[in-house]
């Protein structure tokens, strides 16, 4: 969601003649968009903060500006922890931006906005400079969040649920299709909810719209909570050719206990056998979640439930967290934390676990042929030992969203047979921990 509002912001600012600069040392605005949901994401806002308050000591007339989370959340006391920011922009007043900026032309202190009343359908966008790249991006199909889980920041800092109309969302997929767009990823805290609030429509519904979009090659959404993941949504894996075989399912904890002070609403049991459902709609679906070590109260052997599940499991990958406090969260105000050192050896055992499953599930993958959305040129140095003559290396995603880098043979009758956009078939040759490396097959009557 964050990633998505740095590219909203970014969109806004090039109609208004801003153009990115190499580094803040040479910009003219600087804006800081925060995350609040760890501990450690807040202090790096804030160190980030510091080092452009010496650069504007230097150069007065820099704009900066923090929005996000942390802006929602610290509003007005920005001004006390870095009075030299001139605005704050609050996650629901990125459509405003362009106003701030002439408004603070005539205004000499902090401007501050961080009002909640977002129409629900915000202007549609069209693609710009500013993206990951030309071929996939993301929609906001709902903001907010209604779940208030123990842990959790975001209903504080990102307000109640509040979905688009599928009009909406439709109309904007056209338009980036049509400006060579071909994957999505559908935005959400809680997609599964998406519509219930409204009386629009359920999720799966609005999928079947969407597949219904010509040419859009691959959907893909984010994020859903296991309580709501519907039986409906469940079947869109095997009946949605778009719909790629990848849902990321936060699970948190592998302990009843915890899972209940967590507020999360459903159990062990419950998880279990929603992945034994999506399993049995689609073979081949990754799943992949996240996870908290360390949450009060956790006892050695809640977090042991929490391994068990993952062994049991066999996530494609997790992320995973040391629980730390957040304001205005329930579980802040909960006795019994566990001691940092503890809870950094816990997530150290979850990632060794995590990193050797992925690894088996990585090699399990080599000497298959996959479908990539090639996305453009590697940024990664090509492959130790990768055979000479072989051209530029590319990246993009398998449909399980693993990356994959890989070679196209270089040779001139098939030079352009490769471009940002094209799905192609790829050989899994070599497993990497975080990717897989293969060489393009030949197969010119691919999409
Ligand atoms: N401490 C640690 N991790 C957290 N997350 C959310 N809040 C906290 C917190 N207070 C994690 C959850 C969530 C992910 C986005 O961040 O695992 O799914
Ligand atoms: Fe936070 Fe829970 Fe909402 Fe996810 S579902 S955003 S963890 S409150």
């Amino acid at each position: 969601m964050n990633v998505s509002d740095s590219e909203r912001i970014a969109r806004s600012l090039a109609p208004l003649g801003y153009v990115p600069a190499l580094s803040a040392d040479q910009a003219d605005l600087v804006v800081v968009n925060t995350c609040s949901v760890r501990a450690k994401a807040e202090q790096k806002a804030f160190s980030l903060l510091g080092q452009l308050a010496a650069v504007k000591v230097r150069r007065p007339e820099l704009v900066v500006v923090v929005a996000g989370c942390v802006a929602q959340q610290e509003g007005e006391r920005i001004r006390e922890r870095a009075p030299h920011v001139d605005l704050v922009l609050g996650t629901r007043a990125v459509h405003r931006l362009g106003a701030l900026l002439m408004r603070l032309r005539t205004h000499s202190r902090t401007l501050v906005d961080v009002g909640m009343d977002e129409p629900p359908d915000e202007p549609v966008e069209t693609p710009g400079a500013a993206d990951r790249n030309g071929v996939s991006r993301f929609v906001t199909v709902m903001r907010g969040c209604d779940n208030f889980c123990a842990y959790c920041v975001v209903p504080y800092v990102r307000g109640r649920e509040i979905s688009r109309s599928p009009e909406a969302i439709l109309h904007e997929i056209r338009g980036l299709c049509a400006a060579g767009v071909r994957e999505v990823t559908l935005l959400g805290q809680n997609v599964n909810s998406y519509g219930a609030k409204e009386g629009i429509c359920s999720f799966a519904q609005l999928l079947e719209q969407v597949n219904t979009v010509k040419d859009l090659a691959r959907i893909r959404f984010t994020t859903s909570h296991p309580k709501d993941l519907t039986a409906e949504l469940i079947r869109s894996f095997a009946s949605l050719e778009k719909l790629c075989a990848h849902i990321h399912l936060p699970v948190q904890s592998g302990s009843n206990r915890v899972l209940a002070c967590m507020n999360r609403r459903y159990t062990r049991e419950h998880y279990l056998d929603n992945v034994a459902k999506l399993r049995n709609s689609h073979r081949q679906i990754s799943v992949t979640s996240d996870i908290i070590v360390g949450f009060p109260g956790e006892t050695r052997t809640d977090f042991e439930a929490t391994l068990g599940l993952m062994q049991q499991v066999e996530f494609d990958s997790v992320f995973a967290f040391m629980y730390s406090d957040r304001p205005n969260t329930p579980a802040r105000l909960l006795s019994d934390k566990v001691p940092e050192r503890e809870k950094r050896e816990r997530l150290h055992a979850v990632l060794a676990l995590q990193d050797g499953i992925t690894a088996a599930k990585h090699q399990s993958l080599v000497g298959s042929v996959q479908e990539v959305l090639a996305e453009g040129f590697s940024k990664r140095p090509a492959a130790a030992g990768a055979a000479e003559g072989f051209g530029q290396q590319w990246t993009g995603r398998t449909r399980g969203n693993k990356i994959v880098h890989f070679f196209d043979a270089g040779s001139d009758a098939n030079a352009d047979f490769i471009r940002p956009g094209r799905l192609v078939q790829v050989r899994i040759e070599r497993a990497l921990a975080h990717s897989l490396w293969g060489r393009l097959e030949r197969d010119p009557a691919g999409p």
